[in-house]
């Protein structure tokens, strides 16, 4: 057991002091939970290949599953990555800071350990104020994935990140929730074509606008058995995945709820507890006590906020099936069903 420090900071009054103490755990090798703009991260110093090694145990985290590298200002990615593209270059001038993680070839000084092996690096420069300064303070690239048990669905929330590695780090920053609620757009450029690894905050249409033709690894598109490998490492693990079965339903709206309906009945009478992912909309058509919204379908980015939060609240139930509505693949839509076809393990009954 490791004694984990809670620091308490405000995203709109940040105390420096309080922030340098938490700077001061990464520059001396230990690990420090922090929220950014995307979800909770559990960072450590990058070129520190003892306190990387942290990050992994206190995950439970595969190996070969690489790091993110997180910086606070552009020059600082001189010294992990080999070049910078055109298209990169345009990339970062529009969404750096942001939720948006881009592939390059790296240096010899980022350990293999970051990187699982890989000869690339993933490098995201994150907008939250309170990310920021500690990565400024601390002086180093901080690698940091989510701040979760590996497989649990990343944390948005502070209770989250208390719930998973409470225990297991040196210091969670009790930051408020992280806004966005999906980690961000994974990007490979060190192919011709730019290549979407991991849908999330930043989408593909808006990656298009600034660099043209952009591909989707074509194992996202996964459906059950697949025999297709993702070129992201993380994307092959299970993942977000609750205690109980996650069924999708799709088709148009009418026929979701009419299929949840129906299925529901057929999986009660056999003794199942469901549950229900529904909508602002779409809630009052259901009967049950376990029918949670996840958002607007009128407003996807509250889908997006809510989601792993709802996963993680069917976990303190005793629901065997949860029923989950699905949205159209445009936007940030692409992200979140991205998310729920990997949490039901492409499970998707067409309706
Ligand atoms: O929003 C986010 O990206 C959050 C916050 C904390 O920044 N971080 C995050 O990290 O989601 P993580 O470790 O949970 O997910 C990183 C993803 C994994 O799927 C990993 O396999 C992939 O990025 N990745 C990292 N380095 C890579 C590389 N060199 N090549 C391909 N994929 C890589
Ligand atoms: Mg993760």
């Amino acid at each position: 057991m490791t004694k984990t420090t809670i620091i308490e900071i405000d995203k709109k009054n940040i105390d420096i002091d309080r922030l340098k103490a938490g700077a001061e755990i990464l520059r001396s090798g230990g690990t420090v939970a922090f929220p950014t703009e995307t979800v909770y991260g559990l960072g450590a110093n990058a070129l520190d290949e003892n306190a990387v090694k942290k990050i992994f145990e206190a995950k439970g985290r595969p190996s070969d599953n690489p790091l993110i590298l997180h910086i606070a200002k552009y020059d600082d990615i001189w010294d992990i990555v080999l070049e910078v593209s055109e298209k990169a270059e345009k990339l970062i001038n529009e969404f750096w800071p942001g939720p948006l993680t881009l592939i390059f070839k790296k240096t010899s000084i980022v350990p293999k350990i970051v990187t699982g092996g890989l000869d690339t690096v993933a490098v995201r420069m994150p907008a939250h104020p309170i990310a920021k300064g500690l990565i400024e303070l601390s002086g180093v690239p901080v690698a940091a994935p989510s701040a979760n048990l590996s497989g649990k669905p990343s944390p948005t929330k502070e209770n989250h990140v208390k719930d998973d590695l409470m225990g297991r780090v040196d210091a969670i920053i009790w930051g408020g929730d992280a806004v966005q609620g999906l980690e961000s757009t994974v990007l490979d450029l060190t192919s011709d074509t730019p290549m979407i690894l991991r849908p999330g905050g930043v989408t593909k249409e808006e990656i298009e606008k600034v660099v043209g033709k952009v591909d989707i690894d074509p194992a996202l598109q996964g459906f059950k058995d697949s025999k297709l490998i993702p070129k992201s490492p993380g994307m092959k693990y299970t993942h977000y995945s609750p205690k109980a079965d996650v069924i999708l339903l799709k088709g148009n709206l009418d026929d979701m709820i009419k299929g949840i309906k129906r299925i529901k009945k057929d999986k009660e009478s056999e003794g199942y507890k469901v549950g229900i992912i529904a909508t602002d909309e779409t809630k009052d058509k259901y009967e049950g006590d376990k029918v949670i919204s996840v958002g607007s379908r009128k407003q996807l980015e509250t889908v997006a906020s809510n989601l792993f939060k709802v996963l993680r609240e069917f976990d303190e139930t005793d629901i065997d099936i949860i029923l989950a509505e699905t949205f159209q693949e445009i936007g940030i839509g692409q992200a979140i069903m991205n998310r729920l076809m990997k949490a039901a393990g492409y499970n998707v009954v067409k309706v």
